[in-house]
């Protein structure tokens, strides 16, 4: 069960500057603890959406609330904002700034003003849990993208965070790339964080996310992922693809093979492992 939300759009809409409504009565509430996937096609407003959540961008319509209090845009309650909803944008080149790694990821948490010594601790946490330990002294511009986008990640991560937003944070990575990013992510949500990312692979939504949110012409719809991801007239709606996995698991329970009630296998080394399982049952 979903628990309570701890970031939350409520009837929020949104333009840009002499431009059409992008987004309009958007209800969407993120529930603590959860991984939750944002799909759309290009241009259906993930990135905007992801913006209104972590308050880069200010809804025209509706409001934002964290913890269930209307957020307030002055300093006091943009710096509450920050210190528990953290966005990494999709180009780590529009993040980083900083000449080496270390002082990047320092950089959010010296502004917080906590003591030296937490600094040093919190930053060394965000290179560890990313995996970049080793990259500590390296100048951002001379590391590969790859690195550059797991330096930005921690940057977010050092400012502790209890949601940590990451658009399309997959996009341009290697698969070991990807796979090492997941189990990042895993790790840190092991430790209580909630994690939300963007993409348009439903494939790595369905194997990664316990909720989905869809965003179609009609608005934005909001469940468990198998739920949705199952759902073909919203996928269509959406314009996105049908997962590979949804089209497996279906076939195998349609054939008796697969109870409705076991989880569908989010990649071949788990179709491989019930496979495994399956053919011990007998
Ligand atoms: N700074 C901007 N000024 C004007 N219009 C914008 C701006 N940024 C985005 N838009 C428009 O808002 C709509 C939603 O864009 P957004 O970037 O949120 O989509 P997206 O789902 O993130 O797309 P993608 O998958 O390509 O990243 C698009 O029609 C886009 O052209
Ligand atoms: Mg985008």
């Amino acid at each position: 069960m979903p628990g309570p939300a701890v970031v939350e759009l409520v009837g929020a809409g949104f333009a840009y500057e002499d431009g059409p409504a992008v987004l309009s009565g958007i209800d969407f509430a993120v529930p603590e603890g959860r991984s939750l996937a944002v799909l759309g096609r290009n241009g259906s407003g993930k990135t905007t959406l992801l913006r209104l959540l972590s308050g880069g961008l200010r809804c025209r319509s509706g409001r934002l609330r964290v913890a269930g209090e209307d957020v307030a845009y002055d300093r006091k309650g943009l710096t509450r904002l920050r210190t528990t909803v953290q966005l990494v944008v999709q180009d780590p080149d529009d993040q980083l700034f900083a000449a080496s790694v270390g002082q990047d990821v320092s950089f959010g948490p010296m502004n917080l003003g906590l003591p030296e010594g937490e600094v040093r601790a919190r930053v060394r946490a965000a290179l560890e849990a990313l995996d970049i330990t080793a990259l500590e002294d390296r100048p951002t511009h001379l590391l590969s993208y790859g690195q550059r986008k797991r330096a930005a990640i921690a940057g977010a991560v050092a400012m502790r965070p209890r949601v940590l937003i990451l658009d399309e944070p997959t996009a341009g990575l290697d698969p070991h790339g990807q796979e090492r990013l997941l189990a990042a992510l895993d790790g840190l949500r092991g430790s209580g964080t909630t994690v939300v990312m963007a993409t348009h692979d439903v494939d790595l939504a369905l194997r990664w996310a316990d909720d989905a949110a869809v965003l179609t012409p009609g608005g934005l719809r909001a469940g468990p992922v198998e739920e949705l991801l199952g759902d073909a007239e919203l996928l269509d709606a959406a314009r996105l693809r049908r997962p590979w996995a949804m089209a497996v698991a279906r076939l195998l329970r349609a054939r008796g093979l697969m109870g409705a009630d076991e989880p569908v296998p989010g990649t071949p080394e788990e179709l491989d492992a019930w496979g495994a399982r399956s053919a011990r049952r007998g």
